[in-house]
């Protein structure tokens, strides 16, 4: 069903200010299949009713996890960004944990925030699993993985993915870590599964994001490219506050916090950068 200017609007400015992402009138098509798909599914004939639905209607809430799920968009896989990972893992983890190391503190607290199916936080669970005899020896490890999109979360905590998710996994990795039962089945190892907790948060609710206290390392790649200036601000801010003195936070690999946030401090290595306090 064509959706009215007005209509459009309406849904726009709801989902914004429930989430932070901003649908451009160029991403309207989009919204209006988004809608549709949801609308066949319950039944529901017009935008106002379904509106009504979401703002209050008997199993509106239930109905509005399922527009959010419809409406992220989900992209990712393992090994993402490897510049990034190489400087993690060569360069920020080493002097980290030497700074952590002296103060006594031997624990390391990393989030994917966004984690979509979870191969952001389990790439690096396994990159720090091989750190385990070494430079982490006796260290508790904890990645937390979040995202407001329940089939997503769903599909990390199940940790089995297809050859798309692993195309970029070095093979190392791969034959060590995952269990490949088909040329499409690729089961995740328990090890690395173990590392990781993931949880449903909504990055754009301040209630919640005061609460993710005193990380290490703080991905937030490829999500806030779906948001406006004013609601990146908002949503870095927290990041800022919850990163640890001497700990990173990294976006995505064609993202900048330019216009966005200029308390952080740049940090740039061999293909790449990341932000600091
Ligand atoms: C394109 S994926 C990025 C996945 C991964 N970080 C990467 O770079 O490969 C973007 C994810 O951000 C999530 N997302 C979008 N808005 C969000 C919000 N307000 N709170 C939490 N997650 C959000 C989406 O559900 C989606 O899974």
């Amino acid at each position: 069903m064509k959706l009215a200017d007005k209509d459009f609007e309406l849904f726009r400015d709801y989902i914004y200010n429930l989430c932070g992402i901003y649908f451009h009138a160029s991403k309207k098509y989009f919204l209006e299949s988004r809608l549709a798909r949801r609308m066949e599914e319950t039944g529901i004939t017009s935008h106002a009713d379904y509106y009504k639905l979401l703002k209050g209607g008997a199993g509106g809430a239930q109905e509005l996890k399922r527009l959010l799920d419809e409406v992220t968009t989900n992209e990712t896989c393992f090994f993402r960004n490897v510049p990034q990972l190489t400087a993690l893992e060569n360069k920020l983890l080493p002097e980290l944990v030497e700074v952590k190391g002296k103060i006594g503190f031997r624990k390391l607290r990393i989030w994917s925030a966004g984690s979509s199916s979870g191969e952001e936080a389990y790439t690096m669970a396994m990159i720090l699993l091989e750190k385990r005899q070494t430079l982490l020896k006796d260290w508790i490890i904890e990645i937390v993985g979040t995202d407001i999109n329940e089939t997503v979360l769903a599909m990390a905590r199940e940790g089995v993915y297809n050859s798309y998710s692993v195309r970029n996994t070095p093979e190392f990795f791969r034959k060590k870590y995952f269990k490949q039962e088909s040329t499409e089945k690729f089961i995740l190892s328990p090890d690395v599964k173990k590392l990781v907790t993931f949880t449903h948060l909504n990055l754009y609710d301040d209630t919640k994001m005061i609460f993710m206290k005193s990380f290490d390392f703080i991905f937030c790649a490829n999500v806030l490219i779906y948001f406006d200036t004013a609601s990146k601000s908002k949503v870095v801010q927290h990041f800022y506050n919850n990163l640890q003195p001497y700990g990173y936070f990294f976006v995505g690999q064609s993202e900048s916090l330019h216009g966005v946030n200029d308390s952080f401090k740049t940090i740039h290595f061999p293909g790449g950068f990341a932000y600091k306090k």
